[in-house]
C-alpha cells in the first residue's frame, strides 16, 4: 500500500477545524511516517546545558530507532553523537546518565575521545582506518541553556529559533541551574493526542484543581490568539517589558514556536497551592522584578516550558510507539538552592506531578475512544482550541511539504 500517497490523499482532504482521521492517531506506518518527516528532520529539544556540567558528563536518548549520547567534550563543547559503536554495532554507553574520560564500547572495547574520534581498536590489523571509525555525529546547538539535536543530514537553520528566544531566555540564565527533581512518565496515546491536550486548557477546570489554583484557563493565555486584545495580558507584557524583561506574544511564520510571557492568577508567584513561591532563592540573580508570571515556549515537535521567576519546568515529548509517547519534566533551580533549606521537593513538584498524572489518564481516555472504529473526526471549540488548531495545521503543513518533498516553509519570525 502507498502509505504517502494515502496519507497525502486524507491530508488534503481534512477538514478545517476537526480533529484528525483516525489513522493519524493510531496507524503504525503513519506513525513511521511522523518519524521520518517529523522526529528525524526537525530540530528536538533534548536535555540541559546543566545536566552535563562538566567534561566527560553524559545522558542517553532514543529517539525512534536512533540512540543518541550527549557529552560535553574536553574543550567544554556540547556533542550529541549516534550511540551506535563504528565496531559492530554495539549501543556505546548503555547508562541513562554518566561521567566518562573516554566513551568505550562494552563489548569490544573500542574507546572514543569525548567528541567521537576513534582512538583506539584492539588488533584490528595493520591496514586499518581508525580516522575513518570514529562515532557519527548528529547536528548539535544550544540556545539559554537548551540543548537541540537534528538527526537529519542537513538540517534546517536553528538560526531564527535563537534569535526568537535568546532574549526571553538570556535573564533566567538556565545554564547556570540545577535540575531539582526529573519525572518520566509513558502516557498510552500518539504523540500528537499529547500536544492537543496541552495546546488548550478547555478541559484545566474539570481536570486539573491544582494547576487551576494559579494558572489561567483564559485561552488567551495557552492558544495563539487574542493575548495582544486582553487587557490583562496587555498590561503584564507593558509592565515587564518595561523592566527589561521580554514578553510579548512571537510565533515563527511556520507556526513551529512561540513564547510569549503570561500573568498568572492574582498575581501568583508560582505553581504551588498557595501560589507562593516555592524556592526562596531566585532563579536568576539577574530577574528581581515580582509578579512576572510564567514565560511560554513551545517548539513543535519536542517541548513546552514554563519559566517563573523561582523556578523553570520544561518538558521533553518522545515517541515511543504509535500510540505510546513519552513526557519527561524537569524542575530547573538555582544552582546554589539546596533542597530542605530553599525549597521544598514536595511543595516544589505538587502541582505539575499533580497535572502531568491527570493530563496521562486525559490523553489515555482520548486514545481509549479514537481507537474505536465509530470515531470520527470531530470540531474543535472555535473559542478555546484554537492553540490545537494551529498545532494540528503545523503538523498537517510540515508533513504535506515533506511527503511531496517540497522546498522548505520559511521560518521567519513574524
Ligand atoms: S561492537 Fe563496539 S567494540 Fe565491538
Ligand atoms: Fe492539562
Amino acid at each position: 500500500m502507498d502509505i504517502k500517497g494515502d496519507m497525502l490523499r486524507k491530508l488534503k482532504g481534512r477538514r478545517d477545524g476537526y480533529s484528525l482521521d483516525r489513522a493519524f492517531y493510531i496507524d503504525p506506518d503513519y506513525y513511521g511516517q511522523d518519524l521520518e518527516s517529523i522526529w528525524y528532520k526537525d530540530w528536538l529539544f533534548i536535555g540541559h546545558d546543566c545536566e552535563i556540567p562538566r567534561a566527560g558528563n553524559y545522558f542517553t536518548v532514543q529517539v525512534g530507532d536512533y540512540p543518541v549520547v550527549i557529552v560535553r567534550d574536553r574543550q567544554g563543547t556540547i556533542r550529541a553523537l549516534h550511540n551506535s559503536c563504528r565496531h559492530r554495532g554495539s549501543r556505546v554507553c548503555s547508562q541513562h546518565k554518566g561521567a566518562s574520560a573516554k566513551l568505550v564500547c562494552p563489548y569490544h572495547q573500542w574507546t572514543y575521545e569525548l567528541d567521537g574520534t576513534l582512538l583506539f581498536a584492539r588488533q584490528m590489523g595493520e591496514d586499518f582506518d581508525k580516522a575513518a571509525h570514529s562515532l557519527k555525529p548528529i547536528h548539535c546547538e544550544t540556545v539559554g541553556g537548551y540543548i537541540f539535536i537534528n538527526l537529519s543530514e542537513k538540517p534546517m537553520d536553528f538560526g531564527p529559533f535563537r534569535d526568537m528566544v535568546a532574549p526571553y531566555l538570556a535573564p533566567h540564565r538556565l545554564g547556570e541551574t540545577k535540575v531539582a527533581f526529573e519525572s518520566t512518565i509513558i502516557e498510552k496515546g500518539n504523540w500528537k493526542l499529547v500536544w492537543e491536550n496541552n495546546r488548550e486548557c478547555y478541559h484545566c477546570a474539570a481536570n486539573h484543581p491544582e494547576l487551576c489554583r494559579t494558572y489561567p484557563e483564559a485561552p488567551s493565555a495557552t492558544g495563539v490568539q487574542g493575548a495582544k486584545d486582553d487587557p490583562v495580558i496587555a498590561a503584564h507584557w507593558a509592565k515587564c517589558e518595561a523592566t527589561g524583561l521580554p514578553s510579548e506574544f512571537r510565533m515563527s511564520e511556520s507556526g513551529q514556536f512561540r513564547s510569549a510571557r503570561m500573568p498568572l492568577i492574582d498575581d501568583a508567584e508560582s505553581y504551588t497551592m498557595s501560589g507562593a513561591r516555592a524556592v526562596r532563592r531566585q532563579l536568576s540573580a539577574d530577574v528581581s522584578q515580582k509578579h512576572i508570571g510564567t514565560l511560554l515556549l513551545f517548539h513543535y515537535p519536542s517541548t513546552w516550558n514554563h519559566v517563573l521567576a523561582d523556578h523553570a519546568i520544561t518538558f521533553r515529548v518522545l515517541p515511543l510507539g504509535p500510540e505510546l509517547t513519552q513526557v519527561t519534566t524537569k524542575w530547573l533551580v538555582n544552582k546554589d538552592a539546596v533542597e530542605g533549606v530553599d525549597y521544598d521537593l514536595e511543595e516544589l513538584t505538587h502541582v505539575w506531578t499533580e497535572t502531568n498524572d491527570q493530563d496521562r489518564q486525559i490523553v489515555e481516555e482520548n486514545a481509549f475512544g479514537i481507537r474505536s472504529p465509530a470515531y470520527q473526526p470531530g470540531p474543535y471549540s472555535p473559542d478555546h482550541e484554537g492553540g490545537v488548531m494551529q498545532f494540528v495545521e503545523w503538523y498537517c503543513n510540515f508533513m504535506e511539504q515533506r511527503l511531496q518533498g517540497d522546498a522548505m516553509p520559511l521560518f521567519r519570525v513574524a
